[in-house]
């Protein structure tokens, strides 16, 4: 058996002559010649050996370059950090659509991925009119904005969804170089002002889709103020009254009271409740969120839910609020129940925690339904009766559907006035729709019209 000289038997790992060992080489190397011997082996093994030589010098090859490796995607990453720009638009955002929108319409762009969103709108002669427009969809996009490129990317996520609404939720990743990050701003005011000419002069009408509020078809044209007809002075008492809110924020903020203010419009069917509801979020420059407290599946959560997250600059109608008393007045009773209650409605108008000014109105036909509870200021501060049509309402009316017409417009009203019944804007309307270039015909129909629901207030 061949033993390194002088190891005295116990492997190369031992204390010879005092010398302090570091490793087994150091410690035989203090041996003269183990030392020289041990060297030896080393150097024939460097030298002589090209297969230990070549593995010993790939090593060092490999670490080299793995080293180099590692220091480029370190220096890759600075450079693309410093001169690489992201910008994250998440759906949530107000400007995602926007952004999709003015994407849509951006003529140099490279897009293999497209999604269709289609614009449905039944009018009101029942005709419908279908608008697609294609969007970027998932995926990677090329744009060219004012000679710099971008790259876009629009990423759904498989898990994450957004609760408002059950879609997935949604990013979209612009990114640039860094000197060309002002486009950015560029963009998003661009995309912005788009959109916002498409709404320019309309009124945007949302409803209830669920727990959110969606845009109910295409914004509508204005209706404009003077096209609804009320008794004297009716549309300049609430306009005053709501000019007057409008610009006292600072009074009701000073005093820590809600910036809240509810109106009840009460009267029978046809009057012009709604529509004059409509005119006044067109001249207030406002949209208008609609819930009908009679529809079947709206419960006090969704209903304190939606009047707490509402878009903004909107007004909110309430329509049929006596539906929410129903329940209770009709216990036991066969039919249709909402299934708002009259708690759930009290709780929805205290609690709205809006930092802006909420602008509630409220109709109803069945004003004796409503609890006294309603009435309180905070909830109805403000209630008017819009009523049948009185003979200025009657005489007003004719002269919009016949202008220049006074002497028929006499007869008219004297007509109407003789038939001692009581009949609503609607109907008149309704008989002047029926005899558009013929005011002779419409007298002569008067007595066709019905008299509308006989009230109580
Ligand atoms: N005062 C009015 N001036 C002009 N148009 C009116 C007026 N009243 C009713 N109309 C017309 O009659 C139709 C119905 O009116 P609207 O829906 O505003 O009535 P309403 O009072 O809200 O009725 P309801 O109580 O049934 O909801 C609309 O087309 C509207 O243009
Ligand atoms: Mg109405």
């Amino acid at each position: 058996m061949d033993k390194p000289p002088n190891s005295q038997d116990q492997g190369i790992n031992v204390d010879v002559g005092g010398t302090p060992m570091v490793d087994g080489v150091e410690a035989l190397g203090s041996d003269a010649g183990g030392k020289g011997q041990l060297r030896q082996l080393f150097d024939s093994a460097m030298q002589n050996n090209p297969y230990f030589a070549a593995g010993g010098g790939l090593m060092l090859l490999g670490t080299g370059l793995a080293l180099a490796k590692s220091g480029m995607v370190r220096a890759s990453r600075l450079l693309y950090r410093q001169m690489i720009i992201d910008l994250e638009i998440q759906s949530r955002d107000k400007s995602y659509s926007w952004f999709l929108s003015w994407m849509a319409r951006h003529p140099q762009r490279i897009s293999k991925h497209l999604s269709v969103r289609t614009s449905y709108l039944q009018h009101d002669n029942g005709s419908v009119s279908t608008k697609f427009s294609l969007v970027p969809g998932p995926g990677n996009h090329w744009i060219r904005y004012k000679g710099a490129f971008i790259l876009i990317k629009r990423e759904r996520s498989a898990k994450m969804v957004d609760l408002a609404n059950g879609s997935p939720f949604e990013t979209v990743t612009l990114t640039t170089l860094y000197r060309d990050r002002h486009l950015f701003t560029e963009i998003l005011n661009e995309a912005k002002d788009i959109a916002l000419k498409t709404n320019a002069g309309k009124t945007v009408i949302y409803t209830s889709f669920g727990p959110e509020w969606r845009k109910f078809g295409q914004p509508k044209a204005k209706r404009l103020l003077p096209s609804v007809i009320l008794d004297k002075g009716i549309k300049e008492g609430i306009l005053d009254d709501v000019h007057d809110f409008m610009n006292n924020g600072k009074w009701y903020s000073d005093r820590g009271i809600p910036y809240r203010r509810g109106y009840l419009l009460y009267g029978p069917p046809g009057s012009g409740k709604t529509s004059f509801i409509q005119a006044l979020a067109g001249e207030l420059d406002y949209n208008i969120c609609i819930l009908n407290l009679s529809e079947n599946n709206l419960t006090d959560d969704r209903l304190n839910h939606l009047m707490n997250n509402m878009p903004e600059r909107s007004i909110l109608l309430l329509e049929d609020i006596d539906a929410a008393f129903n329940k209770r007045d009709q216990t036991g009773e066969q039919g249709f129940h909402s299934a708002v209650t009259f708690s759930g409605l009290l709780n929805a108008l205290d609690g709205v925690t809006s930092s802006e000014e909420t602008i509630t109105f409220m109709t109803t036909n069945h004003p004796e339904k409503l609890d006294k509870a309603i009435m309180r200021p905070g909830r109805i501060d403000y209630k008017v009766f819009i009523g049948n049509a009185t003979s200025y309402q009657v005489e007003k009316m004719f002269m919009k559907f016949y202008p220049g017409e006074t002497k028929l417009c006499r007869e008219f009203v004297a007509a109407v006035d003789n038939m001692g019944a009581t009949v609503s804007t609607a109907q008149l309307q309704g008989l002047f729709v029926m005899n558009k270039d013929d005011p002779m015909n419409a007298i002569k129909m008067v007595t066709t019209m019905k008299t509308n629901e006989e009230f109580i207030i």
